[in-house]
């Protein structure tokens, strides 16, 4: 694995206050990685993971300042791993006719802009052979929506697709890889109780597609298994 110390690899996973994020949060540390993680408020969760050694950061992915902010604070620090996290999903069970423009453009704006813009902040923080991780999602996929549903969510994580594949060209002297990582259907505050996967279950596998991933310096739309996605 690209910069192991023998500390371990380092992880940035931003938006950890819960969910998925905070599942990797807690999944690396075990794994022996120095992790860093954000919330954008205090969370008792992820602040319970500072005794096992991950240190804990405040950012809005949203808000330039708090990114800025962010970046001096961890100053000189580089990352095996930079994963956002973070997303939304307001109204997605309301067809697009019915989320007013308003509601759009901030699920766009928080789930397929400001992920771009915080990698931009944070390119200079990858390490040589270190991944760029994005939480997508299958429904991101164009190709494969034959059930629609989920109307704006979908649109916001294709667009974060197409954006990330456009930061991976502007970056294409970039030394570390790109991943746009399905979690599968999961039990979080965003996924609901009937989803098919315990959060311990996603991040499993997503955490051993990043190690297998690393060293490589692509653009790959994986699931939690490895599976390549359709685009
Ligand atoms: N669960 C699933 O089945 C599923 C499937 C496919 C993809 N995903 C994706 O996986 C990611 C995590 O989802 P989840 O299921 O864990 O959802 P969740 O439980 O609703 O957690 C969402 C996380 O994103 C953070 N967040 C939202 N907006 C943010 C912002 N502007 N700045 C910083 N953090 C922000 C939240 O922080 P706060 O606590 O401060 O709100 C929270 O930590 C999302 O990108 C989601 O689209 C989930």
């Amino acid at each position: 694995m690209a910069d192991q110390t023998a500390a371990g690899p380092r992880a940035l996973i931003v938006g950890a206050s819960r969910g998925l994020g905070l599942g990797l949060a807690e999944q690396f540390a075990e794994r022996g990685w120095q992790v860093t993680a954000t919330q954008r408020s205090a969370s008792p969760d992820l602040e319970q993971l500072a005794e096992r050694g991950v240190r804990i950061e405040t950012a809005d992915i949203d808000d330039d300042m708090s990114v800025a902010a962010l970046h001096r604070r961890l100053d000189g620090q580089t990352f095996d791993l930079v994963f956002v996290v973070a997303g939304v999903a307001t109204e997605s069970d309301n067809p697009l006719h019915a989320v007013s423009r308003a509601v759009s453009a901030q699920v766009y704006l928080t789930n397929a802009v400001s992920p771009i813009l915080f990698a931009e902040a944070f390119a200079d923080t990858l390490a040589p052979g270190g991944t760029l991780a994005f939480m997508s999602s299958i429904l991101g996929s164009v190709a494969l929506n034959e059930d629609g549903g989920w109307e704006n969510y979908r649109a916001s994580k294709a667009a974060l697709n197409t954006n990330a594949r456009s930061f991976a060209v502007r970056h294409a002297e970039r030394d570390y890889g790109i991943l746009l990582l399905h979690p599968g259907w999961v039990r979080t505050d965003m996924g609901g109780a009937e989803a098919d996967l315990d959060v311990e279950t996603s991040v499993g596998g997503m955490i051993a597609v990043i190690e297998a991933f690393a060293g490589r310096r692509d653009v790959a739309y994986l699931d939690h298994r490895g599976e390549t996605l359709a685009w």
